[in-house]
């Protein structure tokens, strides 16, 4: 029996298409992220985002963060919804910059300091770098930071300056087996700490990521009823993937089970077709 319920909308994609130079990459894609509720629990939203590399997964992002004005359509975030502006979506880049000439925790502080009066932003980058193992790191400067911990920082600072929807694009990519752990703990920590947040993680790592996922959004090319491939890439309602009324949502060891297996099965099969 499930026992969670759908609520508001957080996050409305409405007709998105986008073109580069009359190229199209994406094509008319429409999609809500509702407010899942569970019982005696504070449950956010994770939608892992798959799609083969270059089909446009990284400028969907890029839109949805309101960085780039798409083609046509519309992205509205909130709760309630409104039209996205540059700050609202916590977007963490495939290349995430940090300032170089800044320690790590100045770099946090000027992140938390674009919401939050001084003496509020200091205490929230404490509590950051405590939670995120990253304390003793806070006076070394990006250079000196480990690829994981620069991650982390990359995680906290998004978390410190945007409202409740935050973007990972490729979060596990070049970490070992116990920072993508330790990565997966995080980003499972940040949607349980508010109802309202919701991440989206871009991601090749199907199983890491489907294992962490409520939803799952499938980036492809479609065919016409003639079988005619038609323009750029899109994400059907057949690729929406509801893993909370599979009863693969929220389960530790779920990767071990059964329909998990054939699930990211299916799903490299459905990457792999063109
Ligand atoms: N500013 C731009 N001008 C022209 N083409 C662009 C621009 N930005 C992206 N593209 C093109 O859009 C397509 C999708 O790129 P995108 O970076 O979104 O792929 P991706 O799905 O994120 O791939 P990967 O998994 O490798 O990161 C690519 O063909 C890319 O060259
Ligand atoms: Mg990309």
């Amino acid at each position: 029996m499930p026992n969670h319920t759908y609520h508001e909308p957080l996050l409305a994609l409405r007709n998105i298409s986008q073109q580069f130079d009359g190229e199209v990459v994406l094509r008319d894609i429409s999609l809500d992220v509702l407010d899942v509720k569970r019982p005696g629990v504070q449950q956010g939203q994770v939608v892992g985002f798959y799609g083969r590399s270059g089909i446009g997964k990284s400028v969907l992002c890029r839109i949805i963060a309101g960085l780039l004005p798409p083609s046509t359509g519309t992205v509205q975030v909130g709760n309630p919804l409104r039209p996205v502006v540059p700050g609202d979506v916590g977007f963490v880049q495939q290349r995430y910059p940090l300032f170089d000439h800044r320690t790590l925790f100045d770099n946090l502080l000027v992140a938390a300091a674009r919401k939050h009066a001084p003496a509020e932003a200091k205490a929230r980058v404490e509590t950051y770098l405590e939670r995120f193992g990253l304390a003793p790191h806070r006076r070394k400067y990006p250079a000196m930071l480990s690829g994981g911990q620069r991650q982390r920082a990359a995680i906290a600072q998004q978390l410190l300056c945007s409202e409740h929807l935050i973007i990972l694009d490729e979060p596990f990519s070049g970490l070992d087996v116990a920072m993508i752990d330790e990565v997966k703990k995080i980003i499972i920590e940040v949607t349980t700490l508010d109802e309202l947040n919701t991440v989206v993680v871009v991601s090749h790592d199907l199983v890491t990521t489907t294992s962490i996922s409520d939803t799952l959004w499938l980036l492809a090319p479609e065919r016409d009823a003639a079988g005619q491939l038609l323009p750029g890439a899109t994400i059907t309602k057949e690729h929406q993937y509801n893993l909370a009324d599979m009863g693969l949502a929220w389960r530790p060891g779920v990767d071990a089970v059964p329909e998990f297996v054939q699930l990211v099965q299916h799903l490299k099969d459905e990457i792999r077709k063109v």
